[in-house]
Parts: C-alpha cells; structure tokens; sequence
C-alpha cells in the first residue's frame, strides 16, 4: 500500500470540510478523485502534503505515519492548477533551484527527466516565454527529479486547451507508470479522468458515512 488514509476529519472554524474520510492506494496506483467546486479536494491533498493540519485521523505513506512530518520531509510531489515558478529565472535554473539540496545530484538525471517531459530544447528559455503546457511540463520535471513517492495532482490540466489537456495526461500516465509512482490526480474533466487514472472515485465515496 502506498498511502492509507484512515477516518481523516478536517474542519475550517465551524465549516467541517472532511468527515472521517478513508482512502488507500496500492502501489503504483493512479487514482482520480472528481466532486463539485468546494468540497474539499484541495484541502485534502493539501493535508496529504502537510500544508494543513487534520482535526483527527491518520495518514500513512509507504507504511510511516506523515502526522509529525514537515512538508518537506514527507517526500510527496504536488502540482496545482496554476505553475509555480520563478517567471525570470530560465527552465534549468527552475528545476536546479528546487534539486539543490539533494544529495548525489547528477547532471544526467536532469537531462533525462527534461527529455522525457519534451522540454530540453527550452532549457535556456525563461518561464514566462512558455505556453501554459509547457510551464506544467517544467513543474512536472521538476517534481519528478526528487523521485516523491506520491504526486499529487490538483487540476494542474484544468486550464489547457482540451488537446493539450489530452496529450499531456496521457504523457503523465506513461510517465508515471513507467517510474511506478503513485498518484491522486483532481479534475472536472471526466474525459481527462479516464485518460489518466487507473481508478476514478467521487468525493462522496471518501466518506462512507455520510453516503449511507
Ligand atoms: N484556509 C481556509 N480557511 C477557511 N476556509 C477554507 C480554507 N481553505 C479552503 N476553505 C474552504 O473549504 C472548502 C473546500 O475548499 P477546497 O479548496 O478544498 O475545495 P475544492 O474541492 O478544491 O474546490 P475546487 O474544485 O473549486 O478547487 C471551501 O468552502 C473553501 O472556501
Ligand atoms: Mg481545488
């Protein structure tokens, strides 16, 4: 099992987002998870990545419990709707910043991970130079060059043309696949659902209590 997720509650003052919320994924495993504007999507993957804290509940990731780790220590990649990057700074020095701490960094890995993701021919371009892709190509790379064992994913397609938004999920599914990451992947799309996920769940099946 990569992650299991066990009666996850989270509240927002007097706004309760997630009600004893279970989940687990097995290794390797691409799930979608689709529900409405609001419902708490974000909040989750954000507790995942220890950006928020839950209420109650236990998380844990490759069987350790994530509760007193710091995001940076919990090895999980996350993508958002809008890449984050340094606009100024080129392609390479996006994806050095973020590698600089690791130990046995290897000039080959980072080319590899830049071809991959088709971006290697932009090395030397500046971010805000890039179309929207191409810009979660670079996180992607980015993301994937720290080997996480889980990614998580929210909408980072969302605001592609439908062709890009098809193209680059099923290069993040091969990619994926090929390097045996686990994924929880956020979309409205269900077509971008299918493309991507080995699973796909509504939000309301997160919470088996209140479904009954
Ligand atoms: N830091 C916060 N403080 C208070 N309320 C919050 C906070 N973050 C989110 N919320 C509220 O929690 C609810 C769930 O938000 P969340 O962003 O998780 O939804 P979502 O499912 O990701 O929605 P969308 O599909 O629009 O991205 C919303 O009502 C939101 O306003
Ligand atoms: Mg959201």
């Amino acid at each position: 099992m990569t992650i299991e997720i066990k009666s996850l509650t989270l509240s927002y003052d007097e706004n309760v987002i997630l009600t004893a919320a279970d989940l687990t994924l097995a290794k390797g495993e691409i799930l979608v998870v689709l529900g409405p504007s609001g419902c708490g999507k974000t909040t989750l993957l954000r507790a995942i990545a220890g950006f928020v804290k839950p209420d109650t509940g236990t998380i844990h990731l490759n069987g350790r419990s994530l509760a007193n780790l710091q995001p940076e220590e919990r090895n999980i990649g996350m993508l958002f709707q809008r890449p984050v990057l340094f606009p100024h700074k080129d392609v390479i020095g996006n994806i050095l910043f973020a590698y600089r701490r690791k130990k046995d960094r290897r000039m080959e890995d980072v080319d590899e991970v830049m071809r991959d993701m088709g971006i290697y021919s932009m090395k030397k371009q500046p971010i805000e130079t890039l179309s929207g892709g191409e810009a979660q190509r670079v996180v992607l790379a980015r993301a994937l060059l720290t080997n996480p064992e889980l990614l998580l994913l929210d909408e980072p397609l969302s605001s592609l043309d439908v062709d890009v938004r098809r193209q680059l999920a099923s290069e993040i599914r091969a990619t994926l696949k090929a390097k045996n990451i686990a994924a929880i992947h956020v979309t409205h799309d269900h077509e971008e659902a299918a493309i991507i996920g080995d699973r796909i769940i509504e939000w309301s099946e997160l919470h088996p209590t209140e479904s009954e």
